[in-house]
């Protein structure tokens, strides 16, 4: 070995050693600025001498280009969810049945504090991260290793311990933990994106998970997430028999896991743990609504299971949700993408739940009309979940004498246009189609990462086009110019290039995200695919009848009708025949049902390389169709790899573990002509109401 090599190699060891000690123990030994040189010096060489960076170096932690989608990932054994419950009674209700079910076994229990974040599995096999997945909906997850790997308390390789001497590592071990953004970070975050103008999150929990469904792991990488395990997937070999001594484990192989769990011999001491931390909860580091209470043996744990849902070894308590009280000053209204006007209150801060709140949706006037709240009334506060603070009720008796009813908008706050109440009569509307601010979030919608996926087209942007009324239409997206766009402010040469490119790749996404997108009233990602599925192309969607489209499975008379009127009416037609002439695709293609679906039913194929005829994304969605899973990373029991130009080291996976490899010609082949792309990709949020 080179001295360069030795030293990168020293560096590692010891950039890891302090990673372990800043994350897991919680006891930096080094000034951030030691660290940063450090890091520095092993950067450099690593440019220096290309040939010697490998993919576990703390260096490498954010990949070169943004990943073309999340594949998905089964969950063995899956991801439960836990039982809740707000009372202690209940909570001896659950010993009592845990007591029942040992017989005369002792037990003890680990309870922990229960973190607010996005649940997900980390898999090491030889002790190096080669997948991480979000729970999903329990059996199956999406593949967020790219993102991951850019948090910096999750290892890229376990750990020897504290002392440097080797211990015993699995060879496959899947933590189960919470990403979280830690309060300080996020408050952080906020503020800064605040003073650059730009909208501000509203609350960890969602912003870490819309971080992790971000394509490029840049975004993941300024934010500063982090990682705690408070549990396990498969392990093998497993050589304990407790949870809590798995947690010791677990922390000495470098990954962080829970600094106050806690052994409790009886229900009487989880009790006791749960009063502890009511209000301690609100100095951890992320946020807490409950206690998370679990048995400790594992043998145990087999022996009480599991049912459909939930593990019957554990319980959540969760803390009443706080309430604070406070006086309303004002209400404004925003004007949604179909229109609707929401009411938002404004009252004097309080906290709640460890963070300031100034404001909290009222969401119609029925609501309004319930509370019977005024303007000047005292009201309750509550952030239930520690999610969106709510007004929950007016303490009438404080009503001062000059509290003001609070008027339903006779006409638009943004357009000045009529308002009405719509036909449910819950909500006000702007009928005016023409209304900017309409226009501006039905363009953010249409531009959103599960329609038509306009990347750079964000609040600012939109902003600027339609005030200097550039845009009034979605096809006029489509005939910008970099001249037009070079005006604008921020916007340089480079990013006006960018941004028309982005533009005109919108126009291939296919039938499906562009109904999605359209913002037809009740038509979410789902309807749209179906709709899409079942009618390929859009004239023949808008040339169906109320009746036929009611008779599409899963298409009820709402959506139906909907659908209709958007087609019959003369602005819907005009938007397609606009976009068309633009030139946005607007067929399925792939076609109603693929020909050759389920020919790859269970099987797991790796894809690598380049390949031809498919971009990453679409192979895998053709994968999905066909009954396959794609995965990102070889085992045994990978079905086949589909290698393309420049394959990695997946081939060299697949060559010792006698994988089969194929070549694009011969997949081609082996699904026959059904190989098109198609354009049911992503899955899509129902996102079907406004407000
Ligand atoms: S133990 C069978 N411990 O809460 C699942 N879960 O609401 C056993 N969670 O899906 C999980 N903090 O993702 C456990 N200290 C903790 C936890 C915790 C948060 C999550 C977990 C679970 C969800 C259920």
């Amino acid at each position: 070995m080179t001295s360069d090599a030795k030293r990168i190699e020293q560096l590692r060891r010891e950039i890891r050693r302090h990673d372990y000690l800043y994350y897991v123990q919680v006891a930096p030994e080094v000034s951030d600025r030691r660290y940063d040189a450090l890091f520095d010096e092993l950067k450099r060489l690593e440019a220096e001498h290309p040939e010697l960076i490998a993919p576990d170096s703390p260096t490498q932690r954010v990949g070169g280009r943004p990943i073309e989608g999340f594949a998905k990932v089964r969950h063995d054994p899956p991801m439960l969810s836990i039982d809740n419950t707000y009372n202690l009674d209940e909570l001896r209700e659950f010993d009592a049945r845990v007591a029942r079910t040992l017989g005369d076994e002792p037990y003890r229990y680990i309870a922990e504090p229960k973190i607010d974040g996005v649940a997900a599995s980390l898999r090491y096999e030889d002790g190096v991260l080669t997948l991480a997945a979000t729970r999903g909906d329990g059996r199956t997850g999406d593949d967020i290793t790219a993102n991951a790997r850019t948090i910096k308390s999750i290892p890229l390789r376990l750990a020897l311990g504290r002392s440097g001497e080797p211990e015993e590592i699995p060879r496959l071990l899947e933590v189960r933990g919470e990403i979280y953004w830690p309060k300080d970070a996020f408050a952080k975050f906020n503020a800064a994106r605040a003073a650059a103008g730009a909208d501000t999150f509203a609350n960890p929990r969602n912003a870490a998970a819309g971080t992790l469904k971000q394509l490029d792991p840049k975004v993941a990488a300024e934010r500063s997430l982090a990682f705690i395990a408070h549990g396990f997937g498969a392990v093998e070999p497993m050589t304990c028999n407790s949870a809590f001594e798995f947690i010791a484990m677990l922390k000495r192989w470098g990954v962080p896991a829970s600094l106050h769990a806690c052994l409790c011999d009886s229900a009487d001491e989880v009790c006791k743990f749960i009063e502890q931390w009511a209000e301690k909860r609100y100095d951890l580091p992320y946020e807490t609504d409950g206690a998370v209470v679990k048995v400790d043996s594992l043998a145990q744990r087999r022996a009480l299971g599991a049912t459909s849902r939930y593990p019957r070894w554990c319980i959540a308590y969760k803390y009443a949700a706080e309430r604070a009280q406070t006086v309303l000053r004002d209400v404004s209204f925003q004007v949604g993408r179909l229109g609707t006007i929401t009411p938002v209150a404004h009252f004097d801060p309080v906290q709640l739940a460890g963070t300031t709140v100034s404001n909290a949706s009222l969401h119609n006037f029925d609501q309004i009309e319930r509370l019977d709240v005024h303007l000047g009334d005292a009201i309750l506060v509550e952030k239930a979940g520690e999610i969106i603070p709510q007004v929950v009720q007016v303490v009438t008796a404080k009503r001062p004498k000059d509290a003001k009813v609070i008027r339903p908008p006779g006409k638009c706050p943004a357009c000045s246009g009529a308002a009405g109440r719509d036909e449910g009569g819950v909500h006000i509307r702007c009928m005016n189609p023409l209304c900017p601010a309409q226009l501006k979030e039905r363009l953010r919608f249409f531009a959103g990462r599960n329609q038509m996926d306009i990347e750079n087209l964000g609040p600012a942007l939109i902003d600027q086009l339609i005030d200097k009324a550039l845009v009034r239409h979605f096809a006029d997206l489509y005939s910008l110019s970099a001249e037009q766009l070079t005006g604008l402010e921020r916007m340089g040469e480079k990013s006006a290039e960018n941004f028309l490119a982005a533009v005109e790749a919108s126009k291939n996404r296919g039938l499906a995200r562009l109904l999605a997108g359209l913002g037809i009233r009740h038509v979410g990602g789902r309807a749209a695919d179906i709709l899409a599925r079942h009618f390929g192309d859009i004239d023949s969607l808008a040339a169906a009848g109320a009746d036929e489209l009611a008779d599409v499975e899963e298409i009820g008379p709402v959506i139906a009708a909907s659908v209709r009127q958007f087609f019959a009416g003369k602005q819907g037609r005009e938007i397609i025949e606009r976009l068309k002439a633009v030139g946005v695709k607007m067929l399925a293609e792939g076609g109603a049902t693929p020909a050759g679906e389920g020919t790859l039913a269970g099987k797991t194929i790796v894809v690598t390389g380049t390949l031809e005829n498919y971009t990453r994304s679409e192979v895998k969605e053709l994968i999905k169709n066909l009954g396959g899973r794609s995965a990102s990373s070889v085992s045994k029991k990978t079905a086949f790899v589909l290698a393309g130009v420049d394959p990695g080291s997946k081939v060299d996976k697949a060559k010792t573990l006698g994988v089969r490899i194929i070549n694009e010609e011969e997949f081609t082949k082996m699904i026959g002509k059904s190989s098109q792309p198609s354009a049911f990709s992503k899955s899509q949020t129902d996102e079907t109401a406004d407000g």
